[in-house]
């Protein structure tokens, strides 16, 4: 099962670790061609690597290791010299790079790395309003919210604590964890992508979308982090109370697929020609599977197999592309396309570990 796709992926792969041994996959790719980023400023460094460590995982292949070893160095260099780390996205740049490092190779300076971006991050919760802040400055009142891709970064500090035996990680993740689910979750179990806070009193004050359709939809890559990010709490938290959560969270997705089971972009349109988004597919994928571990679910399993089969038959880029999956799609708002997404290639290879190692130890 998904031999084609495993191959097809690990290919592509290989052949990227010529052109991208010492720079990044851009976040998304233009014409489904990604261009080589130098820069290292973006929320999506972590991805690459994390493809590297997931094909060395499953090949064995040196070459698979040395390059993400050698894009691990850049990342360090990064949190080191405080660029573009006004960010909660540490969690998900430093989690698939070097925690996956440290735990495939046991290296001490990609630990350290890790350890440095978990200490920059806890710096980003705000007592008053109890939660991790997305973007920007700690002190523009513009940016005082959270976002529900922000449930993604959380393992990083879980493993933290695990590490040091420093609770004050776990301690601001879980309660973050808990404001989080307690705004950005709706009535209907629908999710909101951002929500602000006064940044005065700590008090709530109103869900707002930024890579929505509106402010009442339902972002098709958030109501997927949040699976995903449900998924990973329990692992850590191990609150049997976050099973109902998790089960109306799911039911809400699936329920909005289409017919070939990948989503639109925003899940206030379930038929029609709007784009899709192939990483929201993949994403939701990796987090059914992920909880299908502690309950098992056989109908959640049966729509994360589906859609990974639909991403196979309908969704994999041609020879001229150097990217995996088609159709993902960034942000529509700011006028994105149906592209290559950098993390829509990242869980897609995720997911298809986890299909043919059951017993992969992730790096979240
Ligand atoms: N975390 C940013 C995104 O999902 O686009």
């Amino acid at each position: 099962m998904f031999d084609k796709a495993l191959k097809f992926s690990l290919e592509k792969i290989k052949k990227n670790t010529v052109e991208f041994s010492d720079g990044f996959l851009s976040d998304e790719s233009s014409g489904y061609i990604y261009k080589k980023n130098t820069e290292c400023t973006s929320w999506t460094e972590g991805f690459w690597p994390g493809m590297l460590w997931l094909a060395y995982e499953i090949t064995n292949d040196g070459v698979f290791k040395n390059t993400a070893k050698g894009l691990d160095k850049i990342l360090q260099k990064r949190i080191f010299s405080r660029q573009a780390i006004d960010t909660h996205d540490l969690g998900f740049l430093y989690t698939l790079s070097c925690v996956a490092e440290y735990k495939i190779c046991g290296d001490k300076d990609a630990r350290r790395a890790a350890i440095e971006a978990a200490d920059r991050l806890v710096l980003r919760f705000h007592e008053k309003g109890q939660f991790i802040q997305a973007w920007g400055r700690l002190d523009e009142k513009e940016n005082y919210r959270l976002i529900i891709d922000c449930l993604m970064n959380l393992p990083l500090l879980f493993w933290a604590s695990e590490e040091t035996g420093d609770m004050k990680y776990a301690d601001i993740a879980k309660r973050h964890f808990y404001t989080a689910i307690d705004c950005v979750v709706r009535e209907d179990y629908t999710t909101h992508h951002t929500f602000y806070f006064d940044s005065e009193t700590g008090e709530k004050v109103k869900g707002v979308t930024r890579q929505g359709y509106s402010d009442n939809s339902c972002w098709a890559r958030g109501q997927a982090w949040g699976i995903y990010g449900i998924a990973l709490a329990y692992k850590y938290l191990r609150d049997d109370k976050l099973l109902e959560l998790y089960n109306h969270i799911t039911d809400c997705f699936i329920e909005r697929l289409p017919e070939d089971y990948v989503p639109y972009w925003d899940m206030v349109f379930t038929s029609g020609g709007e784009p899709r988004d192939t990483s929201a597919a993949a994403i939701a994928a990796c987090g059914i599977m992920e909880m299908n571990k502690y309950f098992e679910n056989k109908k959640y399993m049966e729509f994360a197999l589906k859609m990974m089969q639909s991403l196979e038959d309908n969704y994999l880029t041609d020879e001229s592309s150097n990217g995996i999956l088609t159709d993902g799609m960034y942000s529509k708002p700011d006028g994105s396309e149906p592209e290559c997404n950098v993390w829509g290639d990242y869980f897609f290879l995720e997911a298809l570990i986890r299909l043919i190692k059951p017993d992969w130890k992730m790096y979240w």
